[in-house]
């Protein structure tokens, strides 16, 4: 790349309390720290808060953010109104939670307008812009109408749902035509490309090619690639073995005192299916009694988008579940469900991830998963089972985890005691199989097999304007 990385998305690396900045926590940020430290890029984010200077913050981790102010109402209309009451459940295929209006529209207009003022202006021809996720769809579209010549990139990280479902939308043609301001739009799986080129077809008459991966519309084509997101492996590697040597998961273990462990990490979001799998655990008890006693349950719990009535709402029906099963079965001594409501750092996660014995990463829907590979990194050479949703991004590549339909509480609770009673060694060499998948596919080989394609397709756009000057086809 010859210019610098500019990276465009809502959450930045922190949210930023009075004095205080703290880690913002999700797959997103997780994700694109590293790539933007290691590129010294620029971030484009805002801050999570009311307000903010709009200015640089240099905070000494080798890259710049441009925080992104945004005032009360801008915060409730876009944030907190559009991409999480409309597009986020409408893109997890839980239409019943949508609320659409056409008031959360018109800020989120205005917002994504916001962002890319402020993205071009950070960025020369030669940079590129690299625009993330369902809050900014209009902005690739509204930079090109700017700088016509911009390399902008689009990664959409979350699912990408059926011409169906899409289509309810009163705005979806809006949303498609934004984002094929792009020269290279990318999805975690292949099931997410084809419905956003069904979608692209059929609502906005473009010509498709969802196998060879573009999309044509007014003269210009985007390419448009399944590339599944992956981790920063050495960094849990390296975790993994700062637990192991100070023996933290073991005293865990030994504390709680049971025989087996399970473990849940999610922000506490609809769409991570919590209590369904904490009804197919109360089942799994009241059924199979030889379980009270000897397996326990860990639920990470992170708060995420508290002003939302949805998650204020699954929060009371997550408590009052694990207030009734830990009344129904705790003995006094023995406690079925611990419930930790906040964030940890990933240093502490990979405590709880040496220590759990199975990890249900059961969602309803999700874009990728990250927390189901770094679960398998975690574990090293110990044993352990990962019980993965059929209907998260991951299911598509971690094909020897226990794929379960989280809907259907009878298939969970048969999988969770599969994973309970799996033999050491078939746990070890589906563990190995999976590890062997989640290192090859790492961060790194993510980022530079997207970058790849960008390459790839300016040089096909220099050798199809050398061969054919005024030819048909106009790239971009
Ligand atoms: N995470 C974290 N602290 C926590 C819980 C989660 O840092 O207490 C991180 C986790 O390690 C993972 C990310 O948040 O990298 C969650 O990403 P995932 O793709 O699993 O779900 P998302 O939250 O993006 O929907
Ligand atoms: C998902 C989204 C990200 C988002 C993250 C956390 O991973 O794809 O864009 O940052 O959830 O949600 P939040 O609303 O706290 O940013």
């Amino acid at each position: 790349m010859s210019g610098k990385l500019v990276v465009v998305s809502n959450r930045g690396p922190y949210v930023i309390r009075g004095r205080n900045k703290e880690r913002a926590v999700g797959g997103l940020v997780t994700a694109m720290e590293p790539v933007v430290r290691a590129t010294r890029g620029t971030w484009v984010a805002w801050g999570g808060r009311e307000g903010g200077t709009g200015e640089f913050s240099g905070d000494g981790a080798g890259y710049s953010w441009r925080e992104v102010p945004l005032s009360r109402e801008e915060i409730h209309g876009y944030y907190y109104g559009f991409a999480n009451r409309v597009l986020w459940p409408l893109c997890h295929c839980l239409v019943d939670k949508c609320d659409f209006s056409g008031a959360q529209w018109r800020v989120f207009v205005e917002v994504n307008r916001k962002f890319a003022r402020i993205a071009a202006a950070e960025s020369v021809e030669a940079d590129l812009v690299w625009v993330h996720d369902y809050h900014l769809p209009l902005v690739p579209a509204v930079i090109r109408r700017q700088l016509k010549n911009q390399k902008i990139a689009f990664f959409w990280h979350i699912p990408f749902p059926p011409r169906d479902v899409f289509a309810i939308l009163p705005w979806a043609r809006e949303i498609i035509v934004g984002l094929l301001g792009s020269h290279l739009i990318g999805f975690h799986a292949p099931e997410y490309v084809e419905n956003f080129c069904q979608c692209a077809r059929d609502l906005l008459g473009a010509r498709v090619d969802p196998v060879q991966g573009w999309v044509e519309y007014q003269g210009r084509r985007t390419r448009v690639r399944a590339l599944p997101i992956g981790i920063d492996v050495e960094k849990f590697e390296t975790d993994r073995r700062r637990v192991e040597v100070a023996g933290i998961s073991r005293r865990l273990r030994e504390m709680l005192g049971v025989e087996k462990l399970a473990l849940s990490v999610d922000r506490l979001d609809y769409s991570k299916g919590i209590p369904e799998r904490l009804a197919a655990l109360e089942l799994l008890w009241e059924r199979h009694p030889e379980y009270r006693g000897r397996l326990s349950f860990i639920q990470i719990a992170v708060p995420t988008r508290t002003e939302v009535e949805a998650y204020r709402l699954l929060k009371r029906q997550v408590e009052e579940a694990v207030g009734r099963i830990n009344g129904r079965f705790s003995d006094g001594k023995w406690l079925p469900v611990y419930y930790l409501y906040r964030g940890f750092s990933q240093a502490e996660l990979a405590l709880y991830y040496a220590a759990a014995d199975v990890a249900l990463v059961t969602p309803l829907r999700d874009g990728l998963n990250l927390v189901a590979k770094e679960y398998l990194i975690a574990r090293g050479r110990q044993p352990g089972v990962l019980v993965l949703s059929k209907f998260a991004g991951a299911a598509a590549e971690l094909h020897e985890a226990l794929l379960v339909n989280p809907y259907d509480v009878e298939d969970m609770v048969a999988k969770i005691r599969l994973a309970l009673e799996m033999p050491g060694a078939e746990q070890l060499m589906r563990l190995h199989l999976l590890q062997q998948r989640v290192r090859r596919r790492d961060l790194r080989w993510w980022v530079s097999s997207f970058l790849a394609q960008l390459e790839a397709r300016e040089a096909a756009h220099h050798a199809l304007s050398r061969s054919a000057a005024g030819g048909r086809e106009q790239a971009y």
